[in-house]
């Protein structure tokens, strides 16, 4: 190394990638250093572990029996390397964060465009099951001006009917088929959730009828609300997202199988609707603190992609009044701070 410049014996050091163009150096994006990663994970793990804030959702009667405790971090980087701490294994229901990955199929199937045209991909500015949005986009519907996203619930109901298929099963076969290749493993639902979520879902329902009245959906709403709903309950431990972030972070190719799950060109499209509307209508707080394009769900999951450097996810159950976990927020936000994950930062 003897010969190097400074600034590129520094990336060697970091292990950062770097190339000569026309004389000057340029560093693209890695995973930093192991050590460093493990360090943060355990620091971020300590600081919150006793952290009392925050409520299980109990909207849906299941979640609220999840133990508050249960806290599981884990980032992923791309040799596949996972790096945790507390409960990694134990499964909570995906909840909102399917909504990106039923999203991905649709725009892996159909083009970037099918999603921005039917659905739109604006920020709601409102809560993830609000009817008053709906409402909202009624009125604005054709002035260009689609206030919604896949990633609320009117919004990721018109994404699953859109999943293609000729029946329910072949539809769910694509759907789980997404999760699995995102995760890298066989996922199951959690059936006493999706029961739970089942018989208490009448909103969704009340929001599925609205959305083919207003021709966001085109045919059979009540199949796309029981999709959404068994979508909404698939079983995941915090390595299992964190792995599902770090496909999106690498070009939409799985760091541990390989698998190429997505066309890299059609990622960017997915991290953009997941850093506008990834938290709710905390959407911009969050990208405020942190620059990272990320999705909550009720189940206590938060997933957070620094392109190019790590997936990260937490899991914790108890959540904030918009519904996003209150741990994870904080646990992702040190962590990403810390490992330099900020896609807007430059040092
Ligand atoms: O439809 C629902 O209300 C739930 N299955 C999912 C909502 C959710 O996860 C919102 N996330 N923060």
């Amino acid at each position: 190394m003897k010969s190097f410049p400074l600034s590129l014996r520094a990336a060697a050091l970091t292990g950062a990638v770097a190339l000569a163009v026309g004389g000057a150096a340029i560093v693209n994006a890695q995973s930093p250093a192991g050590p460093e990663i493990q360090k943060a994970v355990d620091a971020a793990f300590a600081k919150y572990q006793n952290l009392a804030e925050g409520k299980n959702a109990d909207y849906i009667p299941a979640l609220a029996k999840v133990d508050p405790k249960l806290y599981g971090i884990a980032v992923v980087t791309a040799d596949g390397k996972v790096y945790t701490a507390g409960n990694v294994a134990t499964e909570v229901s995906i909840q909102s964060i399917s909504k990106v990955f039923t999203a991905a199929q649709v725009i892996q199937e159909q083009g970037l465009d099918s999603i921005a045209k039917r659905i739109g991909v604006d920020a709601t500015g409102a809560r993830f099951n609000s009817i008053i949005a709906i409402e909202g986009v009624k009125v604005v519907q054709g002035t260009g001006a689609p206030e919604m996203n896949p990633l609320v619930n009117p919004g990721a109901i018109s994404a699953t009917s859109m999943v293609t298929g000729n029946s329910a099963d072949a539809v769910w076969a694509k759907i789980i088929g997404i999760h699995n290749d995102f995760a890298g493993r066989q996922l199951t639902v959690l059936q006493d959730v999706y029961k739970s979520e089942s018989d208490s879902n009448q909103r969704n329902q009340a929001i599925g009828a609205l959305m083919l009245a207003y021709g966001y959906i085109k045919s059979n709403w009540q199949q796309a609300v029981d999709l959404y709903t068994r979508q909404c309950s698939i079983g995941v431990n915090a390595k299992d997202l964190g792995m599902m972030a770090a496909t999106l972070a690498f070009g939409g190719k799985n760091p541990v199988t390989g698998k190429q799950v997505m066309d890299p060109a059609k990622v960017p499209g997915v991290l953009a609707i997941m850093a506008t509307a990834g938290l709710y209508d905390d959407s911009g707080k969050w990208l405020y603190a942190t620059g990272l394009p990320a999705k909550s769900g009720v189940g206590g999951g938060i997933i957070a992609v620094s392109p190019g450097k790590f997936g990260i996810a937490v899991v914790s159950p108890p959540l904030d009044d918009a519904g996003n976990s209150v741990r994870a927020q904080k646990a992702i936000t040190d962590i990403s701070n810390a490992l330099g994950g900020n896609p807007y930062a430059r040092k």
